[in-house]
């Protein structure tokens, strides 16, 4: 099918870590194309967030729930699907970020890592597949990073974890192809204007000892096509994933003006 976003038309399309940055994007752009948006996150805030959305007449709501609590996961991913339908798309968006040297890394702070961005992951996909079979379809999404593929320095955990999460992608891929269900993953370069890199970028302030404008001077230099990704880069590329993209499974799609190339 060619890229159509009369197909999410009345879509139930779920997105976690949806509050705010690159999660609410992809949110508001499926609520454009006319998609029934559920949008988690852990902050309150999240329904804010849906409430804008609503008030402009799309079709939005809001969860407010911690990814990494599984029975809760499961209980809301049912009742999700009991209340609106079958799930069509679901994007992992949730995630969480830690820098400080590797030494210095606690069996709590790679615990965190794992958590949040592998088994919440997992746990919202369990919640997820079960309607999506019984619906014939659909699409994953999940959300590695550029560190997923080459390591950062100063960033095992996270690292590890974004690791994990393109193995995750490829086994699920290979699980569920014969129930016609994608399962992609996106790795995005460093994204301006979101909570990742905000924590990131402190890291290295701190870490690195330089200055913000050096710091943001010193990774834009890394950058083939010589600057950030913006939040609309990602965007576009998990629209495609949804409503096109359909001889494609188990990727893991670098969206970083060139930084990650394999
Ligand atoms: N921003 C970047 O530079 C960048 C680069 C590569 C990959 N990524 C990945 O993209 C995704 C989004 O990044 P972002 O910068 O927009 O993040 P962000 O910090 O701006 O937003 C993440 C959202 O996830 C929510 N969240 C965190 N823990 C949660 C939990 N346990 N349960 C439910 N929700 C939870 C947060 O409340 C927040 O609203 C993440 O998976 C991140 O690792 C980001």
């Amino acid at each position: 099918m060619g890229l159509s976003s009369e197909r999410l038309k009345d879509k139930v399309c779920v997105v976690t870590g949806a509050a705010k940055s690159i999660g609410f994007g992809i949110a508001k752009k499926y609520a454009e194309a006319g998609a029934s948006v559920v949008l988690l996150d852990i902050v309150p805030e999240v329904r804010d967030s849906a409430k804008g959305l609503a008030d402009a007449g799309y079709s939005a709501r809001a969860y407010v729930i911690d990814i990494t609590k599984r029975a809760a996961v499961l209980e809301l991913f049912e009742r999700i699907a009991a209340e609106l339908g079958n799930i069509f798309c679901l994007v992992n968006n949730a995630g969480v970020v830690d820098q400080r040297p590797f030494l210095d890394n606690t069996e709590a702070e790679f615990e965190k890592m794992f958590r949040v961005n592998v088994y919440g992951t997992a746990w919202c996909i369990q919640g997820a597949l079960p309607s999506m079979v019984k619906g014939g379809e659909g699409k994953i999404i999940n959300f590695s990073s550029k560190s997923g593929k080459t390591g950062s320095s100063l960033m095992a955990p996270y690292s590890s974890a974004k690791g994990a999460i393109i193995a995750l992608t490829q086994a699920l891929a290979y699980e569920y192809a014969g129930n016609k269900i994608n399962i992609n993953c996106i790795c995005p370069g460093i994204t301006d204007a979101t909570g990742v890199w905000g924590n990131v970028s402190r890291g290295y302030i701190e870490n690195l000892k330089l200055p913000r404008d050096e710091v943001v001077k010193k990774f834009t230099a890394k950058v083939p096509l010589g600057r950030l990704t913006d939040i609309d880069d990602v965007v576009e590329y998990v629209f495609f994933l949804t409503v096109s993209g359909d001889y494609c499974t188990g990727q893991a799609i670098n969206i970083s003006g060139g930084r990650e190339m394999h």
